[in-house]
């Protein structure tokens, strides 16, 4: 196999470092694995050679090809042995004094022409190659864990990285199967970048008191499709990891509201109530068995009300078949009749505020979100305003669950659940392109393989309408009057052509 570096030195011989040299060795070329442990050295040599078994005995390697394998792999016991290399990655432990001081070892050792790549998660590859005789051998390869099944590597370039290192990088990245991206030198690069709205917009909703954690979880992973809610997720990753990454890409983008970390991680991280691996998180854990928590019980409704819809609903004639298709008694008229429910629609305004400007009586006003297709969806969320009356939220919720649909009833908010995520998602996606991150391909590609999201943001917001994001965005920022909200200029600009790759813009 012709491979674009035929030998690879692979420092750090952790988790990380064995999966690299594991692919590294899959793509063709010689690996030789140092770290300042011998035993940890002879460890992961020793693991991913049991690795190759495994592969073997499923019958995904021929006994030849794992012999193969197996000679091109080999542990060293000093530095100076990585003389040939043409590409050492560095998996060391993630401080910039450690990593510094390593390359700066290695260009002793190595040929001016060989590449440096560090597979830092955190740090600034600018800052990891400054001071360096050669910086712009030196480029940012970011796998993520574990390597050999997570598809996809960032390939991040330094201010002062060459264009062809970076290009080889990508080359040598589709040799070992997998998907690069490129990614401009910055906090997060792009996938924890990417993945910053999904948790801290999910926690601002539970310290604002809207919905509980288990209902947020119901709701994302329903309307919109997400493996994990967030704090499900949260809990798998746990919060010694997440909350950390949370403000450090919160202090590295001095404190632009968008990131801005929660309290309730901060203070669950300092009470050890990391997630999944201490047993407790959000959820508790019993042998590792997540403990769900049971839903509100669809309540029994003698005689329903007649139904009314504003006319500035959000997808108006398709709640009014739905209605219909419910069997609900709709009243057509230019206002509510005393006996009616009023429903509302809004998107990003709150239903008190919608009620109070629409001039409906707030006590039988309740709001349903429509940003998604009914059709497209496994749950409808409502929303009450505090002056909701019981009467009205339980007819509301009975007759929305009468073809056996789930629904979440939550508290008023501007924008519900599923908007307010989305929407935050979206804009931060939009920044990324705005601020030339990466093009907006390679944001698709690294959320969907990194993030498992089940469209990229950019097609998230095609899907829902880049108008109905931006009204979204624009109704909570006059709601919250939090810059968090304010849409992006790239989000605003490509509000009338789409956000997708197909749309470019004049
Ligand atoms: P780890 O703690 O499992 O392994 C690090 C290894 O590096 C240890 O065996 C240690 O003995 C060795 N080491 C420390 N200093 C050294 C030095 N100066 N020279 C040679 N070896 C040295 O760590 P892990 O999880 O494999 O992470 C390594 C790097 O990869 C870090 O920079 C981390 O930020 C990054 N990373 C980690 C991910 C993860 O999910 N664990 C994901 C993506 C990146």
């Amino acid at each position: 196999m012709n491979t674009i570096f035929p030998v690879v030195g692979v420092i750090g011989a952790g988790a990380m470092g064995s999966g690299i040299a594991q692919l590294a060795a899959q793509a063709g070329s010689t690996v030789l694995v140092f770290d300042t442990r011998p035993e940890a050295t002879q460890a992961s040599v020793s693991s991913v050679a049991a690795q190759w078994d495994r592969l073997q005995a499923k019958g995904r390697l021929d006994a030849t090809a794992t012999q193969t394998l197996k000679t091109r792999l080999s542990a060293v016991d000093t530095l100076a042995e990585l003389g040939a290399c043409d590409l050492v990655v560095e998996a060391v432990v993630e401080r910039l004094d450690v990593k510094r001081a390593l390359f700066s070892e290695l260009e002793k050792i190595l040929r001016p022409d060989a590449v440096f790549a560090t597979n830092t998660s955190s740090l600034s590859v600018t800052a990891i190659a400054a001071g360096l005789q050669h910086p712009g051998r030196v480029a940012g390869f970011h796998f993520f864990n574990p390597p050999p099944l997570m598809k996809v590597v960032e390939v991040i370039a330094g201010l002062r990285t060459q264009v062809q290192v970076c290009q080889k990088l990508m080359e040598f990245t589709r040799q070992m199967g997998h998907t690069p991206v490129m990614a401009q030198d910055s906090p997060g690069f792009i996938v924890n970048h990417a993945g910053r709205g999904y948790g801290t917009e999910a926690l601002r909703i539970v310290s604002e008191g809207i919905a509980d954690f288990a209902t947020i979880d119901r709701i994302l992973r329903d309307q919109v499709g997400f493996k994990l809610g967030p704090f499900e997720l949260m809990d798998l990753t746990a919060l010694d990891v997440s909350h950390p990454v949370m403000e450090s890409i919160y202090h590295q983008y001095f404190e632009e509201a968008r990131y801005r970390p929660s309290v309730i991680t901060a203070q669950r991280l300092a009470g050890g109530m990391l997630g999944r691996k201490t047993g407790e998180g959000f959820y508790r854990y019993i042998d590792g068995v997540i403990q769900k928590v049971p839903e509100a019980p669809v309540p029994e409704v003698g005689e329903m009300p007649p139904f009314w819809v504003s006319p500035r609903a959000a997808r108006r004639a398709e709640l009014l078949s739905l209605l219909k298709s419910l069997g609900a008694k709709i009243e057509t008229g230019p206002s509510a009749s005393p006996l009616a429910l009023t429903l509302v629609a809004p998107l990003g305004f709150d239903i008190t505020t919608v009620a109070v400007v629409e001039r409906l009586d707030p006590a039988r006003t309740v709001g349903i979100d429509m940003l998604i297709d009914d059709a497209a969806t496994k749950r409808r969320v409502l929303a009450t305003n505090p002056a909701t009356r019981t009467d009205m939220r339980d007819a509301a919720h009975a007759l929305f669950a009468r073809d056996g649909k789930a629904v979440s009833v939550i508290r008023d908010s501007g924008g519900f659940v599923t908007q307010r995520v989305v929407a935050t998602i979206i804009n931060i996606a939009s920044d990324m392109c705005q601020q030339g991150i990466c093009s907006p391909r390679d944001l698709e590609l690294a959320v969907t393989l990194g993030l498992g999201y089940p469209l990229g943001p950019l097609a998230m917001g095609d899907r829902y309408g880049p108008t109905n994001v931006l009204e979204v965005l624009f109704n909570m920022q006059t709601v919250y009057g939090d810059p968090r909200y304010r849409p992006s200029p790239w989000l605003r600009r490509r509000g009338a052509i789409g956000l997708s790759l197909t749309h470019e813009e004049n």
